[in-house]
């Protein structure tokens, strides 16, 4: 970043994680399991056979990870609350040890000055509803709005931002679609029902936490790329248009016009959800921000093996390719399709194999080129209020495991031993230099 380049003196900056990714203490002061922990035990499930049960151990360590978010010099932190820690079996009683948890996280946070962003659901369904049926049963949407309601009533005028779920997409085509997440269904139909029911969920859950009166802004955080057609070829220029509307349309249409888009539509035929008559009503409501977690670009070649993406500025250690330029291409089209709320970028990072102690010089080129990327959306025009870097902290990067390592700060697992990584220290200069 050049001096030049400079953000509003009110940008948001900020760290992110996620419970499953990071808590630990899977069983603890009466959390039941959640989704996650059984898919971990299923051998096979997860590359390195590793699961969630310690992480990086942050149920316990919370404050000295607090203390390593405020050394960095952010202004906010976006985590999220384990359904199955406050409610085990995501009906019925709260466990208020569980709560307590998210009290002493707050506070903690209170007392060093850090807003907290906070999601209600980062994939860790609790066991107990999965078994009667997880998110293809309708009545799991209303379970959520339940835990919502009473997630604000708690905590909704202690945090900055609270949003619904986090990259429902996910949820849906992973978890339902192809069985790489929890809950480990391959099933086309399935995964399209389970995306209606989400975005229900998310309109009823909305609805729950405006009743609350809470001063918290409300959202839904989405993942989010732009599809580039390999050629100019008809096919693949198909191929690129189906994609966007299956993926971002599919859940942005909804919530900003009520309606699901007529491509997507028609591609999924028979498979398409069920949707009752007053759900695009409750679905299409007023969102106060839209987080948008953006990783790379969406490459669409129609031909057989399908041509690679260019990769002019490289590949993650996850494979994904590295497409700054994406993220500018992605603000300007969605502030031209919609009439959108302020936009957080609520995750944004890489997977890279640090060694304890390497510098790793290529996360830093790929957060200073994102947000140059971020800088020039926001030159024509975007309302991007924050960006927060994923992540915090290496941790359990779900069917991954512990192999691919994100943060900016490494953990040894075998130690819990945390050690800034070179891109830490530059995100605090960053930061300072940006006031
Ligand atoms: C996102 C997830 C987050 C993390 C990053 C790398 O899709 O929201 O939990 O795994 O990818």
């Amino acid at each position: 970043m050049t001096q030049s380049t400079h953000f509003p003196a009110d940008f948001t900056w900020g760290v992110a994680t996620s419970a499953f990714q990071i808590e630990g203490a899977w069983a603890t002061d009466g959390k039941g399991p959640s989704i996650w922990d059984t898919f971990c035990s299923k051998p096979g499930n997860i590359k390195d056979a590793s699961d969630g049960t310690v992480a990086c151990d942050h149920y316990h360590r919370y404050r000295e990870d607090v203390g390593l978010i405020a050394s960095l010099g952010v202004d906010a932190y976006r985590f999220s609350i384990a359904w199955a820690r406050v409610q085990p079996t995501g009906k019925g009683a709260w466990n208020e040890a569980g709560f307590a948890f998210y009290d002493r996280l707050l506070s903690e946070l209170e007392a060093k000055n850090i807003k907290a962003h906070v999601t209600l659901y980062h994939w860790d369904l609790p066991q107990g509803l999965q078994d009667d049926g997880g998110w293809l049963n309708r009545d799991t949407a209303h379970r959520f709005a339940d835990y919502a309601a009473e997630v604000a009533r708690r905590f909704g005028n202690r945090v900055a931002t609270i949003a619904t779920h986090n990259e429902p997409w996910c949820t849906a085509n992973l978890g339902y679609g192809n069985a790489q997440f929890a809950p480990g269904v391959a099933n086309a139909k399935q995964a399209i029902q389970v995306s209606h029911h989400l975005l229900l969920s998310h309109g009823l859950a909305m609805s729950a936490m405006r009743a609350a009166k809470v001063s918290a802004a409300l959202g839904i955080v989405l993942n989010q790329w732009t599809a580039d057609p390999a050629t100019d070829s008809q096919a693949d220029r198909d191929m690129a248009e189906l994609e966007y509307a299956r993926s971002v349309q599919w859940f942005m249409d909804p919530i900003f016009k009520g309606r699901y888009p007529e491509l997507a539509l028609r591609a999924h035929g028979a498979d398409a959800p069920v949707v009752h008559d007053s759900d695009m009503g409750i679905i299409c409501q007023r969102i106060d921000f839209l987080g948008c977690n953006y990783y790379f670009r969406s490459w669409c070649s129609a031909a057989n093996p399908p041509l690679p993406a260019p990769g002019k500025h490289g590949f993650t250690d996850m494979g994904w390719e590295i497409y700054p330029q994406g993220l500018t291409e992605l603000l300007l089209k969605l502030n031209a399709e919609y009439d959108l709320p302020p936009i957080y970028i609520t995750e944004n990072g890489m997977a890279n194999p640090d060694e304890a102690g390497a510098p790793d010089h290529a996360r830093i080129a790929f957060v200073r080129s994102h947000l140059e990327a971020l800088q020039s959306a926001m030159q024509a025009g975007v309302n991007v209020q924050g960006y927060f870097l994923w992540s915090l902290l290496d941790n359990f990067e779900w069917n991954s495991g512990y192999a691919k390592r994100f943060g900016i700060i490494h953990v040894d697992y075998a130690t819990q031993q945390r050690t800034p990584k070179e891109s830490a220290h530059w995100y605090r200069e960053l930061i300072t230099s940006q006031r």
